[in-house]
């Protein structure tokens, strides 16, 4: 069994295409690829529900945090459906299942947990705590006005209680004090010895010299936070955990929620891949693994890392108006030309991609439907009607299959894209160099034969990237779809299976300039 996993979507904002390009959509293409091959995967998700800007978010728009997190859990679950992420469960890291959980772990993990009494900035107006995004100051080391209280923007360094001159709330504008809070910290240090071993299991080499650097000097990680909203730490009132101990506890909590009465089986049997981001690589290597470990669970079998996107050459910004959301593409474009391209541009590892309209246009007309819906195409139009000779696959075929899959395996969905499309090329120039339409079907009917029973090969090859098309496909034609030849085809009227795109990129061209301008001039 395999459990395949997506990073937790915070549940205050729309789902971006660099969360889809990194994260969902590569964790749903192995997902299918895994099914393909015949093994048994879940593909568990859910929003991250908790933390500061949660609550900042539900403030802003004057709801509770519980309703901002509902409205994003509904709105992302439509439009992860609409790409085609097919979770087996897109959970909540507030429900009841992850609390429990938590609660779980922090008995378990009570061995490493420490008291601690730490400084806090305290408003007396409001009467309580007050979380660093709420506090506003001048930075004692380069003297920049209006800096949140955690980090400078300036001069980029992280700031401790106490390092702002002149520090004020930003809810009630009054100069807030310095209280002593006693926190719960996490025991990371203790683990160090432990996680060197797992990540140079686990970790590519690329990440290696990164994590080496977290490893020289793990600091003990502070579990709570003086919030209302949160999971609540028994026999602490006014604190909750700490949002990055409850939302990777949500990985098993939603599996919980979906598996109630073997969870716990099914997570330490299964081979758990964690698809994400590079922003959260130390979490995800060294945080995580040393609370399973800390509390005696299955550890992730591999943790694949994907990079950032860009778009048209720039980065994704909301408060300058530069960003397509999810939504916007799916306005605009069929939903397997979103999940083609961005594969197409995704390498694994750490290399960030750029989102370019002009090179989704070109990849999606010239590549993906001028040669695969083309041989589609071509080769049931000669095979409509006619009876095949049965034929086993040639060397070539056999070898650009096995290459395929020792990239699909490996998670490195961009290169198997690309032995995909280098198969329909082989078929596409088969057909053009044997002309077999010029030909008595005597003579031409192994070519055809090939290029049709390929034709449904190359399908079942890109439905883990192209699920709507192929599938349509493969239900016209009636073919199973799996990684072989046919066992059983029927030649029907060919129908055509894509519609170029025409003017929609410009459209979202348009929307995405508007968009800058307004924030211009704004
Ligand atoms: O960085 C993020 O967007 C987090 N919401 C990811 C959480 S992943 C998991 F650990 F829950
Ligand atoms: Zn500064």
């Amino acid at each position: 069994m395999y459990i395949i996993t997506a990073a937790l979507i915070y549940a205050n904002g729309p789902v971006h295409l660099g969360h889809i390009k990194s994260t969902y959509l590569p964790a749903d293409i192995y997902t299918r690829y895994l099914r393909l091959k015949g093994e048994e995967a879940l593909y568990v998700c859910a929003t991250d529900d908790h933390g500061t800007p949660i609550l900042l978010e539900a403030e802003k728009r004057g709801i509770s945090p519980k309703e901002l997190v509902r409205y994003y859990h509904e709105k992302d679950e439509k439009e992860f459906k609409a790409l085609g992420i097919e979770f087996d469960i897109f959970h909540w890291t507030s429900s009841e299942e992850n609390k429990l959980t938590t609660y779980e772990f922090y008995e378990a993990l009570r061995p490493y947990i420490y008291p601690k009494k730490v400084m806090q900035y305290y408003c007396k107006e409001l009467g309580r705590f007050l979380p660093d995004r709420y506090i506003k100051g001048k930075c004692k080391y380069c003297g920049a006005e209006d800096q949140y209280a955690d980090q400078c923007e300036v001069c980029g360094r992280t700031l401790k209680p106490g390092d702002l001159i002149d520090p004020y709330c930003t809810l009630t504008k009054t100069r807030p004090e310095l209280r002593e809070s006693e926190h719960l910290f996490f025991k990371l240090s203790y683990f160090a010895p432990f996680l060197k071993e797992y990540v140079s299991e686990v970790a590519p080499e690329e990440l290696r010299s990164y994590l080496d650097k977290w490893l020289e000097d793990l600091q003990d990680w502070d579990i709570v936070r003086d919030l209302e909203w949160g999971i609540p730490v028994p026999g602490h009132p006014g604190k909750v955990f700490y949002v990055w101990f409850d939302a990777p506890i949500g990985y098993i909590g939603s599996l919980r929620a979906l598996r109630k009465h073997d969870w716990e089986e099914v997570w330490n049997k299964s081979k758990i891949y964690h698809f994400i981001g590079k922003d959260i690589i130390y979490h995800h290597y060294l945080f995580w693994p040393a609370m399973l470990k800390g509390a005696n669970f299955n550890l992730p079998y591999r943790i694949p890392v994907r990079g950032y996107l860009t778009l048209e050459g720039k980065k994704f910004s909301k408060s300058r108006g530069w960003y397509l959301s999810l939504e916007d593409a799916l306005n605009h474009l069929h939903p397997d030309y979103i999940r083609y391209y961005l594969t197409a541009i995704t390498p694994s590892g750490l290399t960030d991609s750029d989102f370019s309209l002009d090179d989704l246009k070109a990849k999606i007309n010239n590549e993906l439907i001028a040669n695969y819906g083309n041989l589609i195409n071509r080769a049931f139009k000669l095979a409509q009607g006619k009876e095949l000779p049965k034929l086993e696959m040639n060397e070539v075929e056999k070898a650009l299959l096995e290459e395929y899959k020792k990239h699909m395996d490996a998670t490195e969905f961009k290169e198997g894209l690309e032995i995909a499309m280098e198969l329909v090329h082989y078929y596409n120039k088969l057909l053009s160099d044997n002309e077999p339409w010029k030909k008595p079907w005597e003579e031409a009917k192994e070519v055809v034969a090939r290029a049709v029973y390929g034709a449904a090969l190359v399908t079942a090859m890109l439905y883990p990237i192209i699920p709507f098309t192929t599938k349509k496909i493969a239900e016209h034609f009636k073919f199973p779809l799996a990684l072989e030849y046919p066992k059983e085809i029927s030649l029907e009227k060919p129908f055509v299976p894509f519609k170029k795109i025409e003017d929609e990129t410009d459209k979202l061209k348009e929307l995405l300039l508007s968009r800058s301008k307004g924030q211009e001039s704004a």
